[in-house]
Order: C-alpha cells, then structure tokens, then sequence
C-alpha cells in the first residue's frame, strides 16, 4: 500500500484555513489555491531520483545534480484541477500536462467523463493527477485508470482535501499509488461533501453555483 501523506506545513495549513473560511472571495480563493499549490509541488516532488551532469562554472567543471529522466506530466481533472495546476507548472514549467474533464453526478456521485487528452508517451513519465477535492474518490479512481488504460505505470495523486472514505477507497482500487494531501478532514456528508471541507470547490475558484 502507497499510503497518504498529510502535507503538515505551516504555510500550507494556514492558506488552507482561509480557503475553507465562507467569507473568502472568489478571487482570494484562486489566489490561495494558485499559492498552496507551490508548496503541495515541493512536497511531492521531494523524492525524484536525481542524477548528475558535467557542467563548467565560470570558474571550474564540476560534477551537477539534476532530474533523472523524462519531463513530468501533471493531469488535471477538470475543472477544479486547474486551480492546482497553474501554480505546479510556475515551479516545475517543463512538466507536460494531461487534461481528464470529469464531473459528478450529483445524484449517483458517479464520474461522467467529457473531455480527456494526454501526452502519447505515459509510460516513461512519472505523471501526478491533481484535484483539490479527494470525496468519495469515484473521479480520482476514475482519472487514475483512465491514464493507466493509457500506459501510466509510476502515478501520485496530489489533491488538497481528503475524506477518510476516500483515502480508504483509493487505496484499495490503486495501491500502488501514493495520496499526498494538505489534511484528512472528519467525513462525507449524505451529499457527498467533506466535512467541515470548504464547499465545492470548483464553484468557488470560479464563482459557479
Ligand atoms: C469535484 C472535485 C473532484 C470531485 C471529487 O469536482 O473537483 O473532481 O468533485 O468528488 P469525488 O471524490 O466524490 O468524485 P466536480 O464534479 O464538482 O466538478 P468540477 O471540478 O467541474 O466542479
Ligand atoms: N467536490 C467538492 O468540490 N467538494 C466536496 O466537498 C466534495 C466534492
């Protein structure tokens, strides 16, 4: 089992505290969002097998570190993904990027998928899915097989808010791929929704109802 780590940052769970506030605007909720995902990149980039390379400083050759192998691919399942994905390519601007467009359905909580594009070669990339919302896990198992129909073999699922649910639910459909999240709230509601979570979050990062 890859297991879920909790992102315990000051930083992360202090913008994380004001997203969840209902007072906080549209645009600081972006602003929040576009921010944590910096620091939620660093994180889960921590472990990357580095290599090294003969480079010259002005003054002598050396010996430097760099990232082993091919360029990133971060997936972002619409539209709330998008919200992570901006600040992930300001820090790491050569990753390449798949898009999966799902939504769920209110009544079934069931993913319907509308819109999926990805890079052809998935299967030498690592390639990390982001959306903030980790709920019933119905879209991120979803999103997670999709890209493995695809060829992706070394996965992460990068996502803000976790239910207890979820985090179980995943796991068990794709254990081999590690949860990193800034916190794992209490539950799901009847509707599907973490508690105390902070709304629907695809709404708020774009003033939606
Ligand atoms: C939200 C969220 C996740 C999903 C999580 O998207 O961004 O994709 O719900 O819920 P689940 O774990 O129960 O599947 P939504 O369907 O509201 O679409 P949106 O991002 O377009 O608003
Ligand atoms: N999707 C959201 O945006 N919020 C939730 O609490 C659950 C699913």
């Amino acid at each position: 089992m890859a297991g879920a780590t909790v992102i315990n940052h000051p930083l992360v769970q202090h913008k994380l505290t004001h997203m969840r506030m209902k007072e906080t605007s549209t645009q600081g909720f972006r602003r929040l969002l576009r921010e944590i995902s910096v620091l939620l990149t660093y994180e889960v980039t921590r472990d990357l097998p580095i290599t090294s390379i003969g480079i010259e400083t002005p003054l002598q050759p050396m010996d430097a570190p760099i990232i082993e192998g091919k360029k990133l691919v971060f997936a972002s399942v619409l539209r709330a993904g998008n919200g992570l994905l901006e600040g992930m390519l300001e820090l790491v601007p050569a990753a390449r990027v798949a898009h999966i467009g799902l939504y769920r359905d209110p009544e079934t909580l069931k993913p319907v998928e509308y819109y999926f594009k990805a890079p052809e070669d998935l299967s030498e990339r690592l390639v990390v899915v982001v959306d903030p919302m980790l709920a019933t896990a119905n879209s991120a198992i979803a999103a997670v097989q999709r890209l493995k129909d695809r060829g992706a073999t070394n996965l992460r699922f990068l996502c803000l808010l976790a239910a207890p649910e979820g985090v179980a639910k995943f796991e068990s459909a794709h254990p081999d791929v590690p949860i990193f999240t800034a916190a794992i709230d209490e539950k799901l509601n009847d509707h599907g929704y973490i508690m105390p979570g902070l709304g629907d979050a695809g709404d708020r990062m774009y003033g939606t109802k």
